[in-house]
């Protein structure tokens, strides 16, 4: 039986999708896209710019996808129809290939968190962690798990919300911040450490002004990517959720513990790089790969502290990828009555094809995340911004629904000038500035 409207799940507890709104956002783009990108782009200098990003546009833009999903209680594609803008619905295409793309690599360096998983039991890249990186990241083992981590997602993601997403994200959280606390405990003791935070920590104003052109839209790429914002995964996860929550502390919650998670990850990955002497930015995407599997080799109960830690990555990035996977699922079930269990299985199917170019080519892999990362997920979130702030009349009273008395009036509308103006503004700037650096690099203009 497909899921009507009327018959349509709700999250279990109030905890259930805070967590999950969490598990979704916590992932590899804390752990293993955060450390590279802002080792490629001027280490503090980023940070502060990724930091005022996520604050100043990140939280009313998670507060723009749950007013659409709350309202319309819709999957993003059938969401603007529900609302009366039919028209709109192709912002809902965007979301499934945007999703489709993310999937497709993102699966792919969650399998090499899986084999690092795996290589910490055997110690199979405490010899050589630059080679091992090397031979793992591309080939025929890649694809193989790449597979299997689809695998597992869709086993989740077909067990539905209740059972599946909310059940599995109540033990993955807690573990992560867990075993993340002991390692910055560990990295700590590390020669490196004070190199490390001081190059994390301290911003360059000198390399910003130099560079801001670049380190904006890449600092907003990361905002957009890391909180989940740009393809529907908050208007699908607000469209399980009651009239009753308050949509403004979620969104600060969300925000802030994904905040959390990234900056501690980087207090275990700079000062780990710094003690093994290796410039952070160099590693690529090997990043987390090299210089944290490079440390874990070099100390005592290496078997035991890889086994943690790249485990609780791996619980991240499940947990992220549950909710890529249920847009792209909930789509085909409202849109199209399909089953649940044909949909996952059916697009799972997809992705793993889709993933097979990424898996045999560490560029095109790069190339794809850059793309959905610095272009997709920006375009959809401009979009969203221009239909909440301009389109969709009253988006504040939905806003206002579940809001504390005396707070119902003034903030709600605050929040939708501020979109309509400020955050269009911004987000339209990244646009042209992502654009421009695009057209550069393809050597179009010089
Ligand atoms: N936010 C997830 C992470 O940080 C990735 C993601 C991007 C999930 C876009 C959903 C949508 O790993």
């Amino acid at each position: 039986m497909a899921e009507t409207s009327a018959d349509r799940e709700q999250w279990a507890t109030r905890l259930g999708f805070i967590l999950a709104a969490v598990g979704s956002a916590v992932g590899l783009g804390n752990i293993w896209r955060f450390p590279f990108q802002i080792g490629q782009e001027g280490g503090g200098a980023f940070l502060l710019v990724y930091l005022l990003f996520v604050v100043l546009i990140g939280i009313p833009v998670i507060l723009v996808e749950f007013v659409i999903g709350r309202r319309s209680k819709q999957s993003p594609v059938k969401a603007f129809s529900e609302l009366g803008y039919g028209n709109w619905r192709y912002i809902g295409g965007l979301f499934v290939l945007t999703g489709l793309m993310i999937m497709s690599f993102y699966s792919v360096a969650a399998g090499w968190v899986l084999r690092y998983t795996g290589g910490s039991v055997t110690g199979a890249y405490f010899e050589n962690p630059e080679a091992y990186f090397a031979t793992i990241s591309e080939g025929t083992m890649t694809i193989a798990l790449h597979g299997l981590f689809i695998a597992l997602t869709a086993v989740i993601v077909a067990a539905g919300v209740k059972r599946g997403i909310e059940l599995a994200v109540k033990t993955m959280i807690p573990a992560l911040v867990v075993v993340m606390v002991a390692l910055i405990g560990y990295a700590a003791t590390l020669d490196g450490a004070m190199a490390g935070y001081s190059w994390f920590l301290s911003p360059d104003l000198d390399v910003l002004a130099e560079n801001w052109m670049s380190i904006l839209p890449a600092a907003a790429g990361q905002a957009f990517f890391t909180l989940s914002l740009g393809m529907g995964v908050m208007i699908t996860y607000a469209s399980y959720l009651g009239e009753d929550r308050n949509l403004v502390e979620d969104s600060g919650w969300i925000a802030g513990l994904d905040t959390l998670i990234a900056v501690m990850a980087g207090f275990i990955i700079f000062p780990v790089l710094f003690a093994i002497g290796a410039t952070p930015g160099d590693g690529g995407p090997g990043e987390l790969f090299i210089g944290v599997g490079g440390a874990i080799a070099e100390i005592p109960g290496s078997h035991i502290v890889g086994l943690l830690f790249f485990g609780v990555v791996a619980i991240g990035a499940l947990s992220s990828a549950i909710s890529i996977l249920e847009v792209l699922v909930s789509y085909l079930i409202d849109s199209y009555g399909v089953d649940r269990q044909r949909a996952t299985y059916g697009m799972a199917g997809l992705i793993f094809l889709l993933g097979v170019p990424s898996a045999m080519d560490l560029d095109t892999l790069g190339l794809i995340d850059g793309i959905t990362g610095g272009f997709m997920l920006p375009l959809g979130v401009f979009l969203l911004v221009i239909f909440v702030g301009w389109v969709f009349p009253r988006s504040d009273d939905e806003l206002s629904k579940g809001l504390k008395s005396g707070a119902e009036g003034r903030l709600p509308q605050l929040w939708l000038w501020y979109v309509r103006t400020v955050v269009l503004v911004v987000v339209a700037i990244v646009l042209v500035f992502e654009a421009y650096n695009q057209l550069v690099a393809f050597g179009v203009i010089g």
